[in-house]
């Protein structure tokens, strides 16, 4: 049977989406260029100078690695502002009531994101009481789609990952969780999370029995 869950954070637990793009196009545009909120899409997930790079990439500049800190560093102070005002009423549907589910049925519970961020996320929304262990984007070396994130998880929980279920919003993570050995659920639309065992629109629409159905497949 499954023993634990490990949860991303963007896109998973808070919408956390729309500040980094408030941030990037920011940055964007002190550059000269425009970022649209497709460009984004392809930052979902990904560390935060891969998501620069493409950044980059869209307004067809090549810049030097010290300048690219600079940047990067501009980019986090605005989006660290922009997260400081968070609360509670930033958890997305069914998030809360789903973790709450989790520590009444004994499952353990884990966070696996590549934001360093995280933690303050967390603490502002209210949700660190309800994690077991925390893995962010500063205790890992690789990002996803590289399984670590999961693995460091698992192994801090001490469950095997066949008996871990991973919820996962990016492709990249959905690859992540697959090469950890573990089940997967895409939050999202099936037109991207294809990969995924199983694919839901929210939080709002798990169980735990639906968990355990998984695990007997
Ligand atoms: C998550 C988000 C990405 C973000 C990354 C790093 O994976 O989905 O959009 O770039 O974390 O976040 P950070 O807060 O460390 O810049
Ligand atoms: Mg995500």
């Amino acid at each position: 049977p499954i023993q634990a869950c490990l949860f991303d954070l963007d896109g998973v637990l808070v919408d956390t989406a729309k500040y980094h793009y408030l941030a990037w196009k920011r940055l964007a545009e002190e550059l000269g260029f425009e970022f649209t909120e497709q460009d984004n899409e392809k930052l979902k997930g990904v560390s935060r100078m891969a998501s620069l790079d493409i950044l980059l990439s869209v307004g067809g500049l090549q810049l030097e690695d010290n300048v690219k800190q600079e940047l990067a560093e501009r980019k986090n102070n605005w989006y660290v502002e922009y997260i400081s005002r968070m609360d509670a009423s930033e958890i997305l549907p069914g998030a809360l009531e789903f973790l709450q589910q989790c520590r009444e049925n004994g499952l353990k519970t884990a966070l696996g994101s590549a934001s360093k961020n995280a933690p303050i996320i967390l603490q502002n929304t209210g949700l660190t009481p309800y994690f077991d262990a925390i893995i962010d984007g500063t205790r890992t070396s690789s990002a996803k789609p590289d399984p670590e994130v999961f693995l460091l998880g698992a192994s801090e929980l001490g469950v095997p990952s066949e008996a871990c279920v991973v919820f996962e919003d990016a492709e990249a993570g959905i690859e992540a969780a697959r090469r950890a050995g573990m089940r997967c659920i895409g939050i999202g639309s099936p037109d991207t999370l294809g990969e995924a065992n199983r694919v839901v629109a929210s939080l709002g629409d798990v169980s735990v029995a639906l968990l355990q159905q998984l695990a007997a497949e």
